[in-house]
């Protein structure tokens, strides 16, 4: 078995959009980068042969096709065929601007209906123009027929000052309409540069609003952080399996070394918002499972054990491991703390006040997590019978 296990690939194919969002941090509104990487775009050919058939190898079970707008490359369909044929789940990402009806039946069609559509959502009213090139009005109905046409649906919402109030808004109508969410913080990369200063969220921001708000609503992905999750309930009901020192099974806290993420050119990074700037090094030089085996990046960025400052005190420096691309943008060190997490601890014994309601959630979050096939619970576990909400692990 390879010395990794990764759950999922973040491949944001081509840089091309029919939108210009001002914070787009895959500069797809900046043209003259659009241009110089479509002459390096990777091919169907390449993809195959460096990514998707190596990436078996590193466990990897799901697929996420980006941009840019993905369906602008003319073998979208080919490669989602692809992905499916191979034995992937796949995500579809989408301003949603040309998604009608009959491209998602098409997507359905190509998929056996193994694709999910994942829109970003900032807010779901006029304040979404404030940072996305498009009405919620287009993305709401896309949801709608997603739902109709029984394709998988989740929504991406970037978290910044300016969804501070509305945020909850957001996070309700998601768990009214059942659908999968989750939160991704804006982040200086491409043009969000020009952002970050007065966008970006902080610790108050991230304490006052958004953390009351995910602690109360389970529907979401739990990969957040700051994350006060118990390394004794999670140790238990993993199995203790981790990825170097993340644990998995379900994977929580930050996404780096959960994830594997690919720029346009094929570049290889761990989390979406740190791609063009952190780089393991490129597929075109070698496939993606020996890159990540001899890359030394990867082994670093995966040690949580090195984690540095607050986050190398903390009892959660496992199963959080603090915001990887929050402490690389505000202090320019990716193993630093994480400057928005507002959890002061003292050493390891410092117990966080939210720890017994996050735990109370995870246990929630496994069934949905085990239903979606992102939880195994081990042999011997008591999740292994058929879990009922209020007889799931006790601690
Ligand atoms: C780059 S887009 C590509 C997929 C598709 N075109 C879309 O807009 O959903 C993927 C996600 O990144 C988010 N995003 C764009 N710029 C960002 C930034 N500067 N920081 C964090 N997220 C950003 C978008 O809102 C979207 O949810
Ligand atoms: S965020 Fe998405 S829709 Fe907006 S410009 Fe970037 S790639 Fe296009
Ligand atoms: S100090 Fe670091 S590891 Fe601890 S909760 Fe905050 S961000 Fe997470």
């Amino acid at each position: 078995m390879a010395r990794y296990q990764f759950q999922v690939v973040y491949f944001e194919a081509t840089r091309r959009c029919n939108l210009r969002c001002p914070y787009c941090m895959t500069g797809s509104n900046d043209a003259k980068k659009v241009r110089r990487s479509v002459l390096r775009e990777l091919t169907l050919e390449e993809i195959r042969e460096r990514i998707l058939t190596p990436a078996r190898r590193l466990g990897v079970h799901t697929i996420g096709w980006s941009g840019g707008e993905f369906l602008l490359r003319k073998d979208a369909p080919n490669l989602l065929r692809l992905t499916v044929n191979l034995g992937y789940q796949c995500s579809v990402l989408s301003n949603c601007k040309k998604l009608t009806r009959e491209r998602l039946q098409k997507i359905r069609d190509v998929t056996d209906g193994r694709a999910r559509i994942v829109v970003g959502l900032n807010a779901v009213d006029g304040e979404n123009r404030q940072t996305r090139d498009s009405e919620s009005d287009r993305t709401l109905q896309v949801l709608e027929d997603c739902a109709e046409l029984g394709l998988g649906q989740h929504v991406v919402i970037t978290i910044g000052k300016y969804n501070t109030e509305s945020f909850e808004k957001t996070v309700e109508f998601c768990v009214a309409h059942n659908i999968a969410y989750n939160r991704s913080p804006l982040v200086p990369r491409g043009s969000g540069a020009g952002c970050f200063a007065g966008m970006g969220f902080d610790r108050n921001d991230l304490e006052r609003h958004f953390h009351p708000a995910l602690r109360r609503h389970p529907h979401g992905y739990v990969s957040y952080t700051p994350y006060f999750l118990s390394p004794e309930l999670h140790a238990r009901i993993s199995g203790g399996v981790r990825n170097n020192t993340v644990p998995q099974n379900p994977s929580i806290g930050c996404w780096v070394g959960s994830w594997l993420t690919i720029n346009a050119e094929g570049d290889v990074s761990v989390c979406p918002v740190l791609l063009d700037a952190l780089s393991g090094g490129n597929v075109r030089d070698m496939p993606i499972d020996e890159l990540v085996e001899s890359s030394p990046f990867f082994a670093e960025i995966t040690d949580r054990s090195a984690l540095k400052g607050r986050c190398s005190r903390c009892r959660y420096q496992y199963t959080c491991g603090g915001c990887r691309a929050m402490a690389f943008y505000h202090t320019g060190d990716y193993m630093g703390e994480d400057p928005t997490c507002f959890f002061d601890p003292v050493d390891h014994s410092t117990v966080s006040e939210h720890e017994a309601e996050t735990n109370r959630v995870f246990k929630k979050y496994l069934l949905v997590a085990r239903a979606a096939g992102a939880y195994k619970p081990p042999a011997g576990c008591r999740l292994g019978g058929s879990p009922a909400p209020d007889s799931l692990v006790k601690g």
